[in-house]
């Protein structure tokens, strides 16, 4: 699977909820899983394999792989931290990013199950980004507007290359 990158629209789309968890989207969270650990990440989010559905895959520091369908995060604590962020729709561009240190999140997973999840720390931290991707929301525009416009300007300058 490809990952697209910064310019393409998919990735400010708003995903569409998946209607039915059927074996299409079980093999794709799988091969979300491979695209996701061959470029080193810690997460993926349809989107950014061109499907505008809400479903990302993580695999956080406890290394365990982790499904998302239709999730809601529906709590999420006062307390922020900064963290420094990369996207593998973004390469080579990390950036520090504020969000809550804690957060839950509701979902069902790849077999269709409802699970409910407290987390905190790295794993949270991915979470909430890829969750962002649902809503075509990058972690760009989470910092300092000059910064993003340096590095939209870098990946409209390469796309013109191409
Ligand atoms: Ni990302």
């Amino acid at each position: 699977m490809t990952v697209v990158r910064l310019g393409n629209d998919i990735l400010r789309q708003k995903a569409l909820p998946v209607e039915e968890i059927t074996d299409e989207i079980r093999e794709l969270s799988r091969e979300m899983l491979v695209t996701m650990e061959e470029a080193d990440g810690v997460g993926l989010a349809a989107p950014q394999i061109g499907k505008s559905i809400r479903m990302f895959v993580v695999k956080a520091d406890d290394g365990v792989e982790r499904t998302f369908i239709n999730p809601q995060i529906i709590a999420t604590s006062n307390e922020l931290v900064g963290y420094e962020e990369g996207c593998l729709s973004i390469p080579k561009y990390y950036e520090d990013v504020i969000r809550p240190e804690k957060i839950t999140i509701q979902a069902r997973n790849e077999k269709g199950r409802r699970f409910t999840l407290e987390a905190d720390g790295f794993l949270a931290r991915v979470i909430q980004h890829e969750y962002d991707h649902l809503e075509g929301v990058l972690f760009i525009d989470r910092i300092d507007p000059a910064k993003k416009a340096k590095i939209e300007q870098k990946f409209l300058d390469k796309a013109g290359e191409e």
